[in-house]
This record gives C-alpha cells, structure tokens and sequence, in this order.
C-alpha cells in the first residue's frame, strides 16, 4: 500500500517509522511518504495560513500550497483509480473498525493533516476531481491538528494489511472485530498477590474456554459498552454461539 501524509509538521510523522509499520516500511509492505506542506509555498515565509473571511477567531491554511501539493501526490487530470484522500476533522464521520477493514484494502491513501482552524474548504472540493474524499473524526473530542489522528488511523489500518503483523490469528479475536469488547487475558504466575487467574484457563478444556471467553466477552460488553450490545445482529451473535 501507498500511504501519503501531507504536513506542516513531517516531524510528528516520525514514530510512523518505528515498530511494526516502521518494520512493513523496511520490508516494502508499505511505501510510506510524509511530505511538507511548506515545501509548497512561494514566499519567503513558506506562509500556510491567513486569516478568516467573514471574521472570527484563529487562521485558515490557505488553498494554493494545499492545491500544489495535493498535485503533487496526483497530477491533475491523471488517469486510473483516484486515491482515497483522508481529511482528519473534528467534523468527519467517525474513524471505527469497519472503517480500517475497507481502508486497508486501498491502493494508496493520502492524509491532509490541517492545522488552525482548518482548511479552506475549496481544497476539498477541488481534490473531489483527483481523489475519493473522506472528512475523517478520530473521536468527539478536539485535537490541535490532524497528525495524531493520522497516526491513529494509520496504525489501526496498516497492522491489518497481510504481512504488517507477524500472527495474524490475533486480529481474529480482538476487540471491535465482531462489535464485542476483548475478553481478558492472563500469563503465569497462575496466583499474584493474592488474585487467581481464573480456574477454567488452567484445565485444558478448548470448549469450556472458549465459552467462558464468550461470557467474559458479553459481560464486558454489556458494562462498558452497552451501546454496541444495542447494534448487534441477533441472528449472528446466535451462530458463534453455537459454534463456541
Ligand atoms: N483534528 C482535530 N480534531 C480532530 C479529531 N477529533 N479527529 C480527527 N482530526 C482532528
């Protein structure tokens, strides 16, 4: 996969090349490029934003440097399958699971980190013409730029494209795979400071395992997160039961 980050900060990009996607970079798993809004500026001051029309507080990255980097990712008027351009924004659809599922299945995705208040918005819709366009919220909360959220997305995206992790049976059963929460998990010593590791772990039985990790995966669920028990498909959550 071709990933793309445009930025005014390359250097918040930085721990995208360690650990497992450093490692899938290394192998070519990944071609992963950060690339520096200001090396699309025309003045002396690699100037970026200006300020708001029609007022108010803050700044504004301006359009030009914006245009002449996204062109320099894809040309303008070039043929073939438009990346998919993600724009980190408190007010995108909220980045989930189902969202890194079909993203790790991409070619190539480009990231727009903006900065201040944002970017001016005929950015957006002139990149419609040469990339798939995703306004994209890591959570409803409000960050000072979208370098976080990049980074965020990129590793829930990149540890599922095949060879980036080296078992993938652990993205079988985590968490948000199938909307319910992980079940617990335990190593020696089978008692710590007074608190034992649940009896049924130690036996040996595959399928009285596997149920209790069931229950343990519903009750935590329901505690934590009732509202995805409310988004579940009954018919399904039926089957693996049967089938744990
Ligand atoms: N930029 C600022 N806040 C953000 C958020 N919650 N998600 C994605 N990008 C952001």
């Amino acid at each position: 996969m071709r990933l793309d980050v445009i930025s005014i900060f390359p250097e918040y990009l930085q721990p995208l090349s360690l650990s497992l996607i450093g490692r899938a970079a290394e192998d070519g798993i990944l071609d992963l490029k950060v690339t520096n809004l200001r090396d699309f500026t025309e003045d002396k001051h690699r100037k970026v934003d200006d300020t708001p029309y029609g007022g108010g507080a803050g700044m504004v990255m301006m359009p030009e440097p914006w245009g002449r980097a996204l062109d320099s990712v894809r040309p303008a008027g070039a043929q073939g399958p438009k990346p998919t351009l993600i724009v980190p924004s408190p007010a995108g659809a909220v980045f989930n699971q189902q969202m890194a599922y079909e993203l790790a299945e991409e070619e190539h995705l480009v990231f727009a980190c903006g900065r201040y208040e944002g970017i001016d918005e005929r950015v957006v819709d002139y990149a419609h013409e040469n990339f798939n366009v995703i306004p994209v919220s890591i959570g409803d909360y409000v960050l000072n730029g979208g370098e976080v959220a990049v980074m965020v997305m990129v590793e829930a995206i990149a540890r599922l494209i095949p060879g980036v992790i080296g078992n993938p049976e652990s993205l079988v059963e985590e968490s948000h795979s199938d909307l319910l929460l992980e079940y617990p998990v335990y190593t020696k010593p089978a008692a710590w400071r007074g608190r034992e590791v649940p009896e049924v772990l130690l036996g040996g039985n595959h399928q009285r395992v596997a149920r209790f990790r069931r229950d343990e995966q519903i009750k935590r669920t329901a505690a934590r997160r009732p509202d995805l028990i409310t988004q579940m498909d009954v018919q399904s959550l039926n089957r693996r039961d049967r089938d744990a």
